[in-house]
């Protein structure tokens, strides 16, 4: 996809400050740290239009975008970060159901995983969830560039088995070098565009 523009709309705590869910929307999950505002940079171009950190816990709204003014996307905070007390900690989980739960234009999830690590309890109930909704979901295993191509396979089997979905639905991305940003970008457009 050409990027001709990319716009911060506004941050929103719960529904009734969400903009109009014209659009089609594409929402970025994952836990605290993984790399979601790096991935939404990468694939608009843009150094950083959601706001990253090496300190997890960095987005603590749900953050709406607009792409070419054709397409949403939605930077949410991430979850199971032990460090942030157990109140501040519902409310994020909060504002990722009612986002997750409501919204009508969401076609398609994002779902970042550490392509290093298993995935959590968390990543696990969320993907269940997803599925129970019948929400599209596409998984991307991030960080890619911290292993070698050998390894990057081995984890994308192993991670695959642990998830069971197939091979192709898990994209390995690295927001360093870029790696993988095509096939994220096609998988976004065929659900958020699909041809008639
Ligand atoms: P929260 O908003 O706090 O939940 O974090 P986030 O998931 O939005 O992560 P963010 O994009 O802020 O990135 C967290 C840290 O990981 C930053 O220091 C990034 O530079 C780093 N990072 C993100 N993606 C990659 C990647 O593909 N490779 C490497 N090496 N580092 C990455
Ligand atoms: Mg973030």
């Amino acid at each position: 996809m050409k990027i001709t523009s990319a716009e911060f709309i506004k941050s929103a705590v719960d529904p009734s400050q969400y903009p109009d869910d014209l659009l089609p929307e594409v929402a970025f999950v994952g836990r605290s740290n993984v790399g979601k505002s790096s991935l939404i940079n990468t694939l608009v171009n843009r150094r950083n239009l959601a706001r990253t950190s090496n300190t997890p816990g960095r987005t603590q709204l749900v953050n709406f975008f607009v792409i070419n003014g054709a397409l949403s996307f939605v930077d949410l905070p991430g979850y199971g970060y032990a460090k942030v007390p157990l109140s501040v900690k519902k409310g994020w989980r909060g504002m990722i159901e009612g986002y997750l739960e409501g919204r009508q234009s969401l076609r398609l999830v994002v779902l970042i995983l550490d392509i290093r690590r298993e995935p959590s309890e968390n990543d696990d109930m969320l993907i269940e969830w997803l599925c129970s909704k019948q929400i599209s979901v596409v998984f991307v295993l991030t960080k890619s560039d911290k292993l070698s191509r050998s390894r990057v396979n081995m984890a994308r089997r192993e991670i695959g088995k642990h998830l069971a979905v197939p091979h192709d639905n898990l994209l390995p991305f690295s927001a360093k070098t870029r790696s993988g940003k095509d096939e994220i970008w096609r998988v976004i457009e065929t659900t958020c565009f699909p041809r008639p």
